[in-house]
């Protein structure tokens, strides 16, 4: 019998500016939520006014973490000093490791008028933050998804679930990061390896969370990011309209954290040395 995690935070989230002057809602990286170890930072984004996005995030740098966008609507085109451009679209996943130094650019478009979607930093262990950066890029129809008996549909972006793998692989905080949607008054549940930090970010319809054996639960409406205490699995009832989330969980790395903007390492020194890197042209190499 598999011991199911309550609640433990209810993160309503913060419309704050970033980029050039993208208008967000962000639920980790705020004075309320600094940080659920190993993720450091959760943006939704997305608006049906352009000019809320259309100013983008132009060539920024990064260093320490890793970043990863997936698209529910429009396109973010992008392009970075290791050589990759492109565009992702509606369901598409960008997995960018940024090691020890990447500079990029993401310029958010509308499709027929929509743009949607998520950005989620992970943190880079001490021994890998100047590792070579990386990116993946993985298509929507790449992506596996499979459907529960209750009727649940569940795409599997990364991590291993009900013995279907995920798209991204080799991430060092074994992440799992699945897209939800349960229809109306069903239940869903889902295992999370123990002492893993988990959070679901509801972003349709709502549902009770954290349903547990004693019973206790709470019925949590979109959006809001839902902090789960530790457990080997959640348990999740949709409410009467359905309710799609995302859930995602990590091993937690418990390493000191120096962050400065786009760069996350372990000391205030090696956020100095960021600095300094980008100032005399030796950031990126
Ligand atoms: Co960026």
């Amino acid at each position: 019998m598999p011991h199911f995690r309550p609640v433990s935070r209810i993160i309503e989230p913060q419309w704050v500016l970033e980029g050039a002057g993208v208008k967000l809602r962000r639920s980790i990286a705020t004075r309320t939520l600094n940080y659920v170890d190993p993720f450091l930072l959760f943006d939704h984004f997305g608006s049906d006014d352009p000019e809320d996005y259309l100013a983008g995030f132009p060539l920024h740098p990064h260093r320490g973490i890793e970043t990863v966008t997936y698209m529910l609507a429009g396109s973010v085109n992008h392009k970075d000093s290791i050589g990759n451009a492109g565009s992702i679209g509606a369901g598409d996943v960008q997995w960018m490791t940024s090691g020890r130094g990447i500079m990029h650019e993401e310029m958010p478009q509308p499709v027929n008028g929509r743009m949607e979607g998520f950005q989620l930093w992970v943190n880079l262990p001490a021994k890998l933050k100047m590792t070579a950066p990386r990116y993946q890029e993985i298509l929507s129809a790449k992506i596996p998804h499979f459907e529960t008996l209750e009727g649940a549909k569940i795409r599997v972006i990364a991590g291993k679930v009900n013995g279907v793998s995920g798209a991204v692989t080799e991430i060092y905080a074994d992440p799992t990061y699945l897209d939800i949607s349960i229809p109306a008054s069903k239940f869903c549940s889902q295992p999370i390896a123990k002492g893993h930090a988990a959070f679901a970010y509801v972003f349709e319809g709502d549902g009770d969370f954290g349903i547990t054996d004693s019973g206790v639960e709470e019925s949590i409406p979109s959006p809001r990011l839902v902090v789960f205490d530790d457990g080997d699995a959640i348990r999740v009832r949709a409410g009467q309209k359905g309710v799609r989330f995302l859930l995602i969980s990590g091993q937690p790395l418990h390493e000191p954290i120096a962050r400065y903007g786009p760069f996350v390492m372990n000391t205030q020194a090696e956020i100095q040395q960021a600095l300094d890197d980008l100032r005399n042209g030796t950031f990126v190499r």
